[in-house]
């Protein structure tokens, strides 16, 4: 039995406004009827899957438990991280909350991409247990096909084949372009997808080895947790006690028994409003419009109107992407989609 341990505390802002802090990209309908959200629940429905145990951050609890409901899933469990502290600490807090069953399967998955080839993703994860039940730690790649920096690498040890599981020489979290550049150019780099499989009892080991600050308190976090209101809420006296880190630095760039399954289905992190865009098909026009919108005369461009009151009409636009929202309306051009987190920024910094 694998237990699907989903991560859904985090709050992109490249996609602002849609996600924002308080309604991240996960739990928005950003593509087809359902959230990312939702869709990745619905990826660990199989018999080979528990119950999920759900990581996320005390404002999304009702938003999660909403979802949830919407699909039909009533076994979760649900746990509130009291503190942002990014995924090392939400792992390590699922690994411990696990420890009674050491010899246990976790499959880590963020909650924040799309996925298509849900057969050939099954397939994936089946060819990296038996790399977890030997003791690796089990990371799913992804072909790069640019020099993304906001992604983690994965240096294979030999050439990737299908499903297969390859040794990983290193692995380098979000480089700088002039090395995102040199990795993508040397083929035995894939990105990092995000999604992981170990034993509880490995990545509890690995923790030990590679930040072992963060055990005690996140112990402590559960040893003081509550079960309120059908959530499993942490102790706070603890939780805040642990360092911010993510996994991919705390645990991945220094572990020495990773093994890498490259992923051979669809896969998209729909990190910014170009990716979102190219994800929706656009028409022959290259337009991609969702909700209330109109468009004359325009091309290569994503018209998204998340208020039926408020009609967004496009005239004669190129490369724009322009989303309107009660409270907020975003005008870009689309090559400039990374830098829409600088606006937040500059908007937080107005607050
Ligand atoms: N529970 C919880 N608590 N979840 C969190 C937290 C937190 O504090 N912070 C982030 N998350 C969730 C996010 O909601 C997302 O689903 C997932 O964890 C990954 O976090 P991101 O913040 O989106 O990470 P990233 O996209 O910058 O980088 C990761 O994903 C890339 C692929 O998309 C890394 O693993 C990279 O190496 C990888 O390439
Ligand atoms: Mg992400």
């Amino acid at each position: 039995m694998i237990y699907p341990v989903i991560l859904c505390g985090g709050s992109g802002t490249r996609l602002w406004p849609s996600s924002r802090k308080a309604f991240p990209k996960q739990f928005s309908r950003l593509i087809g009827e359902e959230t990312l959200f939702q869709a990745t629940l619905k990826r660990f429905t199989t018999p080979d899957f528990a119950a999920p145990v759900i990581m996320t951050n005390a404002d999304f609890r009702f938003i999660v438990m909403e979802q949830c409901a919407d699909v039909g899933l009533t076994d979760a469990r649900v746990v509130i991280e009291p503190a942002l502290r990014n995924t090392a600490p939400a792992i390590l807090t699922a690994a411990l909350m696990l420890e009674d069953d050491p010899e246990a399967m976790m499959l880590v998955a963020p909650s924040d991409h799309i996925m298509s080839g849900l057969e050939d993703f099954h397939a994936a994860i089946r060819a990296g247990r038996d790399a977890a039940a030997a003791g690796n730690l089990v990371t799913f790649g992804v072909t790069p096909d640019r020099p993304e920096t906001a992604y983690g690498y994965l240096e294979l040890a030999a050439p990737a084949t299908g499903n297969t599981p390859v040794k990983l020489k290193s692995f380098t979290e979000k480089p700088d372009l002039e090395t995102a550049k040199a990795l993508v150019d040397g083929k035995l780099h894939l990105w990092n997808a995000g999604l992981f499989l170990w034993r509880v009892r490995d990545i509890i080991a690995a923790f030990e080895a590679h930040a072992p600050d963060m055990i005690a308190p996140c112990r402590q976090a559960i040893a003081e947790k509550e079960e309120d209101l059908g959530f499993t809420r942490l102790g706070p006296a603890g939780f805040e006690a642990v360092r911010a880190e993510s996994i991919d630095y705390a645990v991945m760039e220094h572990a020495d028994n990773i093994m890498a399954v490259p992923l051979t289905n669809g896969w998209s992190d729909l990190g910014s409003w170009d990716a979102l865009w190219a994800a929706s098909t656009p028409d022959a026009a290259g337009m991609v419009q969702q909700g209330a919108t109109t468009a004359v005369g325009c091309e290569n461009s994503f018209l998204r109107s998340e208020d039926d009151n408020l009609h967004l009409v496009g005239v004669g636009l190129q490369n724009i992407v322009a989303v309107a929202m009660r409270d907020a309306v975003l005008v870009a051009d689309m090559s400039a989609s990374q830098q829409v987190k600088e606006a937040v920024t500059l908007l937080k910094e107005a607050q």
